[in-house]
């Protein structure tokens, strides 16, 4: 059901180095991932970069919003120094560098579309657009977008068609079986917390593969895989081994 890697860094490298970060992906191909999941969200010159939060202040010092501020200034930021000071410097990343990193090192990319307040519909197309313009029809296997965003997983799902989407939820929604027929979607993804055997069971009897996020004990890890998920993300990419699965 599901033909990519099972197991995947969340935000490039989980804990091992700043979230969504260049230096995050190095991190997780580093540590033997085949296949790692990050955010991406519109600078204000509508270029996409690797970022979680929507303002300023966690992972970017100051205060701001990323939706504001061009991707010039952006790749000028550091989005490292938080994490610890052997990562000063590490700047803000490019989604085109990203891409570009993933394909030359055979990473699997799980693009989580993270749009920032009302920009779901720009975000998803912009993403999609570019995605297929760099990938080309025969990239297509190496990228799935997911999203809590159901306009932008819309705006996607218009642009770029064959490009799988996988719906991005904390728990089942009572409508799940509309969404995902409606957005063509591929997989469903959903939190740890949200997670049942019963509903993993539900939701491959329909067809779906389950994406869980984000589990961080090899035990856990474990259990779900045993009740039939198919993929997980994890920040604890020095405790479950790339090839756990
Ligand atoms: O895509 C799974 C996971 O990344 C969703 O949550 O907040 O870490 O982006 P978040
Ligand atoms: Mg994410």
């Amino acid at each position: 059901m599901w033909p990519y890697p099972k197991l995947l860094a969340h935000r490039g490298g989980g804990i091992l180095a700043p979230e969504n970060t260049l230096a995050a992906l190095r991190a997780g191909a580093r540590a033997g991932y085949r296949a790692v999941e990050f955010d991406v969200m519109l600078a204000a010159d509508a270029v996409p970069v690797l970022m979680h939060d929507e303002h300023f202040g966690r992972t970017v010092a100051g205060t701001g919003r990323v939706a504001a501020t061009p991707s010039v200034v952006l790749a000028q930021m550091d989005a490292g120094s938080w994490f610890g000071p052997a990562f000063a410097g590490e700047p803000v990343a490019l989604y085109r560098d990203a891409v570009d990193y993933c394909r030359e090192n055979g990473l699997w990319m799980n693009v989580e579309i993270k749009p920032a307040q009302g920009a779901g519909s720009k975000t998803g197309e912009v993403v999609a657009a570019l995605t297929r313009q760099w990938l080309g029809a025969d990239g297509s296997g190496g990228v799935l977008f997911s999203s809590f965003s159901i306009i932008a997983l819309q705006a996607a799902q218009a642009i770029a068609p064959d490009i799988p989407r996988g719906l991005l939820v904390r728990a089942l929604p009572d409508d799940w079986q509309e969404l995902m027929a409606s957005l063509q979607a591929f997989s469903l993804h959903i939190a740890d917390a949200g997670l049942s055997e019963a509903i993993v069971q539900q939701v491959r009897a329909a067809g779906y593969p389950v994406f869980c996020y984000t589990v961080n004990s090899r035990r856990r890890a474990r259990q779900l895989s045993g009740w039939g998920v198919d993929a997980i993300c994890t920040d604890r990419i020095d405790r479950i081994a790339a090839d756990f699965a």
